[in-house]
């Protein structure tokens, strides 16, 4: 167990279960866990920040050792601010590497005492991000399985009556009728 507070950001629109998974391994090597929900970023969310944190609070209430917090600006002067020593983020596959890596270096620039551990969600997950789990849903798909049951209920209800969210189904499609001699 790292001693020391550790930090997790990120915009969380919706929590799914990969940044679950996360959050349960980082609670295991780190004394304390902060959730940092970003206020303030340029896209236009599907979930307010208080429905957001409202559902991790849901999701989290059994890791005795993960708070959760909100923040704007900049994400070390944030991690300044509750004396985090240590920044969690999750890397799902070598698409991510690029950016992350990015951000951790300029994270590191501007607060060369602050450190980035990268942490790896089960494969299961590996494919799962907040912005296709919109998608689908917007779209009328399941997210059973990729999001939490809390999550689905929240998606059901942001997008009902515009759409509905369907269990998975078995389309048939007609044979074609031979044709009679
Ligand atoms: O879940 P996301 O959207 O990938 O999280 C990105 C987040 C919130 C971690 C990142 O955008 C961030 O830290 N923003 C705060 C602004 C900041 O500190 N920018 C400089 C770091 S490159």
């Amino acid at each position: 167990m790292n001693k020391g507070i550790a930090v997790y950001p990120g915009s969380f629109d919706p929590p799914t279960n990969g940044h679950l998974d996360l959050i349960e391994r980082g609670s295991k090597i780190f004394e304390e866990l902060v959730v940092a929900i970003l206020r303030n970023s340029e896209k236009t969310p599907m979930f307010t920040v208080a429905e957001r944190l409202e559902m991790l609070r849901e999701l989290t209430a059994d890791l005795k050792n993960v708070s959760l917090d909100t923040f704007d600006g900049l994400m070390v002067e944030f991690a300044k601010s509750i004396d985090a020593k240590c920044v969690l983020r999750g890397i799902r596959a070598i698409s991510d590497y690029e950016y992350e890596l990015q951000m951790a270096l300029m994270n590191r620039k501007l607060e060369p005492t602050l450190e980035t551990v990268f942490m790896m969600p089960a494969d299961k997950y590996s494919y799962v991000s907040s912005r296709l789990v919109r998608e689908v849903a917007q779209a009328g798909g399941p997210v059973k399985g990729l999001v939490p049951e809390v999550v689905e209920q929240k998606l059901r209800e942001k997008l009902a009556p515009a759409y509905k969210l369907r269990d998975p189904q078995i389309i048939e499609v007609p044979r074609k009728r031979k044709k009679k001699a």
